[in-house]
């Protein structure tokens, strides 16, 4: 029997590119936006007067880093701070340098599938606060996890900042926070930021700024997608659009197609039609309060034991231990 000729779907990338955008309606995975151009807009978007996730947490840090870095210490003992995604640490460096002045025994090791990013961050951490002994640890949250969990028996205390979580829908939290759970010990800390939910006109204008930089940034997935994919996607052909339902928390990025197109991805061999005004889904950034809060920890088997706010409530950091049975 003859085989149909079948294109080889080769990197994880390929194949969810190619099943997002054969699906109706379309959509693409935000973790895309994240190469090196993406980065840099990230960063953009982190100064931006309208994204105020970033001061908020950084204000939650300033104000609160004796009793965040008491929680961490408990009884002067040993521990690892482990960060998912670090990014540039620009806040895990205010808790760092607390630390070090207060002399507690810890090691930093942060995780991102970023090399690039680690390298960044190692330089600026040793010129920084040459005090501090960091282990960058480069790969995926739960491969490094698993890497690293043999070395048993010190305490972890594991970061998860900047509202990362809020990327993830419901299930698919609950499904992380499991499996963070599952890496934990009875004396571990998780400790996890959560934008809430505010004035909706708020929510909307951090994602719908005046200057445009987050539309470049949605718009850069298309961009990566020329670049790695050898793909034709006219940019000026799709409208950045926002969305923020202030029942459900939740806000939604797309870019919709202002008219009849096609587009052809060279590397999928996959030619790809859109109506006018077709969408593609790129992003959600979920928003919560603490009943939501509540709810994902009881479902993770996890409970609160902290819990930390800006004055203006817009931002909050809750701190997780394994559910004592
Ligand atoms: C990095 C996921 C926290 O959703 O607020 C910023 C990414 N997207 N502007 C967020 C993002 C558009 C950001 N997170």
């Amino acid at each position: 029997m003859q085989e149909e000729p079948k294109t080889i779907l080769r990197t994880k990338f390929e194949e969810e590119v190619h099943q997002g955008l054969t699906d109706f309606p379309k959509h693409l995975s935000s973790k895309y936006f994240y190469d090196e151009l993406g980065d840099k807009l990230f960063q953009d978007i982190m100064n931006m007067p309208e994204y105020y996730l970033t001061n908020a947490e950084h204000n939650i840090f300033e104000a609160h880093k004796a009793e965040i870095s008491e929680l961490f210490r408990e009884g002067n003992e040993k521990f690892k701070l482990i960060e998912l995604g670090a990014g540039d640490g620009r806040k895990t460096k205010i808790l760092l340098a607390y630390l070090t002045k207060t002399k507690a025994d810890f090691k930093y090791q942060p995780i991102d599938i970023s090399q690039n990013v680690l390298n960044q961050l190692e330089e600026s951490i040793n010129h920084e606060l040459p005090d501090v002994h960091i282990e960058p640890l480069q790969g995926t949250y739960f491969e490094v996890l698993n890497r690293i969990n043999i070395e048993n028996g010190t305490k972890k205390v594991i970061l998860f900042l900047g509202s990362n979580i809020g990327n993830l829908l419901h299930h698919q939290a609950i499904d992380f926070l499991k499996h963070v759970c599952d890496f934990m010990n009875d004396d571990d800390l998780l400790f996890i930021g959560f934008d809430q939910k505010k004035n909706p006109q708020t929510v909307l204008n951090a994602y719908n700024d005046a200057s445009g930089i987050t539309s470049d940034f949605n718009k850069n997935i298309l961009a990566r997608i020329n670049r790695e994919l050898r793909a034709n996607f006219d940019l000026d052909k799709f409208v950045h659009w926002e969305v923020y339902d202030p029942e459900t928390g939740t806000a939604k990025s797309y870019l919709v197609s202002k008219e009849r197109q096609s587009v052809f991805i060279s590397n999928l061999n996959l030619q790809i039609e859109f109506e006018p005004w077709e969408t593609i889904h790129t992003e959600i950034s979920q928003k919560y309060d603490d009943k939501i809060v509540s709810w994902l920890a009881q479902e993770s088997r996890l409970q609160i034991v902290g819990k930390f706010s800006d004055p203006k409530q817009q931002f909050k950091n809750y701190v997780f231990k394994k559910q004592i049975l």
